[in-house]
């Protein structure tokens, strides 16, 4: 893993049909913009929100922001066109939808082989089907584009019948096992979307608790939601401090060699220290990006 952290607090998904999302898109503060084709585009309007996605990613513009293209799935009348235009787009990241097995990660990568190195495989985790075999799937990054996993809770409660509340209680032990897959093989990871876009106390809460499980960000649906994110994303202050004592204290000629020292009365290990450098990578990373 030698490739410098980028950061992925906020990821908005925009209707790549939708020509005013598009341009204020490029002016927001979202770390990813997630053009859609699937389910924020009606029938009737797919093949020109292709066009439209194909274009913006040509036209550029997006600054420090990651791409991502979302495409059908090969399963319906647009995924293999999706999958072919994206190829030729190249984008950041191709995203698909409703992944359940090994075999159908392989099958989106062999629609992108002649894409350029640079575009990776994220696929939702949204599937009842997929939950037996998360770490299978992620393992997959081992020998295909595959980058990334982004939580499909909508889809899911969908398809569980479930009605989650404030608390997301049925979606719990998803989360915990989708960010343990994806960490497991050195998957980037983010949350699902929150709906109630007019409520941020609601979305800050929801946000909070992503940050818990351990996931990079939280995928988003509308520009209000960017500024928040970001905010629970961010390593505040006083992790900075945290961060920055411990490798300071590691580096003190008394405490080389050792494994186990105390930081502000507490213990801390070697693997606090690791905790500790990427606190301060992110925070790094954030104050020299968009
Ligand atoms: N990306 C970029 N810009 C967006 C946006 C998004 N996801 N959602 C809204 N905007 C823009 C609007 O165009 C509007 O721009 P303006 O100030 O230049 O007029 C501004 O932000 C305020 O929008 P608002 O009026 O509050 O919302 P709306 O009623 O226009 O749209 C939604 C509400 C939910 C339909 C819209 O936010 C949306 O389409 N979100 C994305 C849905 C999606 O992609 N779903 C798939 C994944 S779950
Ligand atoms: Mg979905």
């Amino acid at each position: 893993m030698t490739q410098p952290f980028r950061p992925r607090r906020s990821a908005l998904y925009l209707p790549a049909s939708n020509p005013k999302a598009l341009a204020k898109a490029r002016t927001l503060p979202a770390d990813v913009v997630i053009l859609d084709l699937e389910d924020a585009v009606a029938p009737e309007s797919k093949a020109e929100a292709r066009a439209m996605a194909v274009a913006a990613v040509a036209e550029g513009g997006f600054g420090q922001r990651e791409l991502v293209v979302r495409a059908n799935g090969l399963d319906t009348e647009w995924g293999a066109d999706d999958l072919a235009t994206a190829a030729v787009a190249g984008p950041d990241a191709v995203l698909v939808p409703k992944v359940s097995s090994p075999a159908e990660v392989r099958a989106y990568d062999a629609e992108l082989a002649s894409a350029p190195a640079h575009t990776r495989l994220w696929i939702m985790i949204e599937t009842c089907a997929c939950l037996p075999v998360l770490h299978d799937l992620a393992a997959c990054a081992g020998d295909t584009r595959l980058a990334g996993f982004v939580l499909g809770t909508n889809d899911f409660a969908k398809e569980m019948r479930a009605r989650p509340g404030l608390a997301r209680t049925p979606f719990l032990p998803i989360l915990t096992m989708a960010v343990a897959a994806a960490r497991a093989h050195g998957l980037v990871v983010l949350d699902g979307v929150c709906n109630e876009f007019r409520d941020l106390d609601r979305f800050a809460a929801e946000a909070a608790q992503g940050l818990e499980f351990g996931f990079d960000g939280k995928t988003l649906i509308h520009p209000d939601q960017i500024a928040p994110c970001n905010a629970v994303f961010s390593p505040d202050a006083a992790e900075i401090a945290w961060a920055e004592a411990v490798e300071a204290s590691f580096a003190l000629p008394e405490n080389a060699g050792k494994g186990a020292i105390k930081v502000d009365g507490k213990m801390v290990e070697l693997l606090h220290l690791d905790q500790a450098r990427r606190v301060l990578a992110v925070a790094a990373a954030i104050s020299g990006g968009t």
